[in-house]
């Protein structure tokens, strides 16, 4: 296998539905594109309002079409407005943690052919703390914990935090705060978090900031366009403007860690040490 330079992972997550982990994971792509970086956005949720619903596309392929030998990853690929690429979901993405040993071969190598034209992968996965989110999430370099002023999205963000650190041994993680009313609302979520995290685990987390409630985000969604793009100056794509300024500037990991065919060998071969 050819080397590769390093790949920034970033699974957008959170434990509970609907916090807007799928808009921030669409947003935050395009943006980083806008950003001049080379972004595959991959789709691991089955669930409605998917990332090819939210941008507009019908992709005819996908990840089970490819493990199955009838295409290459080029042809799954589907290119987005904005100049990012998607993987499609499919239940072949689901199922990526019970391969057998031929095709996590397959999809090592397929992964690795995208690699060379690649800057980051952006994983959008799905609600809740199932088999499948875990095994995304622990083979991500960094971990973006969406929440948002819901009664039950600090306890879920908790609970998710909480079991891969303790199950997992993870032990860094970002938190952004979606759908706020103020940027001091972002920072009072974050600081709640940080008291239970506190007091019962030994991790880092780190606030990258908020993203403002906005209507303008639902009228995009019924353009299937990113808000960046369908309103570049709303306070939203401002908001995702400096988020991907800020993500620019974390360091990539120049360790085998770093380099994308293993990331998905750890996808692949995530034990599950429950
Ligand atoms: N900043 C925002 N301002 C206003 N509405 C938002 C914002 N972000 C997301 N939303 C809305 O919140 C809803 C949920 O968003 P989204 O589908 O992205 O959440 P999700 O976490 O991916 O959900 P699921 O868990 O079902 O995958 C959508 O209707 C979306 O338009
Ligand atoms: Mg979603």
């Amino acid at each position: 296998m050819k080397p590769t330079h390093p790949v920034q992972v970033i699974a957008v997550t959170g434990g509970k539905g609907g916090v807007g982990k799928t808009n921030v994971s669409v947003n935050l792509s395009t943006a980083l594109a806008q950003a001049g970086k080379r972004v595959v956005l991959m789709d691991a949720d089955l669930g409605l309002a998917n990332v090819d619903v939210l941008l507009g596309l019908k992709p005819r392929r996908n990840i089970a079409d490819l493990l199955a030998g009838e295409c290459e990853i080029a042809d799954i690929l589907v290119e987005a407005p904005g100049g990012l690429r998607i993987v499609p979901a499919s239940s072949g993405t689901q199922s990526l943690v019970s391969l057998s040993a031929h095709e996590h071969a397959e999809l090592i190598h397929a992964f690795s052919d995208i690699a060379d034209d690649l800057d980051i992968l952006v994983v959008d996965t799905a609600a809740g703390i199932s088999e499948s989110v875990v095994s995304f999430v622990r083979a991500a370099q960094e971990v973006l914990v969406v929440v948002c002023d819901e009664p039950t999205s600090i306890t879920d963000a908790y609970a998710l935090i909480k079991l891969l650190n303790r199950d997992y041994g993870m032990n860094r993680f970002r938190v952004l705060a979606n759908m706020v009313r103020s940027e001091q609302e972002g920072r009072n979520m974050f600081a709640k978090l940080t008291t239970v995290t506190d007091r019962f685990l030994d991790i880092a987390l780190q606030y990258v900031g908020s993203i403002p409630y906005d209507e303008t985000v639902r009228k995009a969604v019924q353009k299937q366009q990113p808000v960046v793009k369908a309103f570049p100056r709303s306070k939203s794509a401002l908001a995702y403007s400096k988020l991907a300024q800020k993500i620019v500037s974390w360091p990539v990991m120049s360790t085998p860690r770093g380099h994308l065919e293993f990331f998905v060998e750890r996808l692949v071969r995530a034990p599950n040490l429950r």
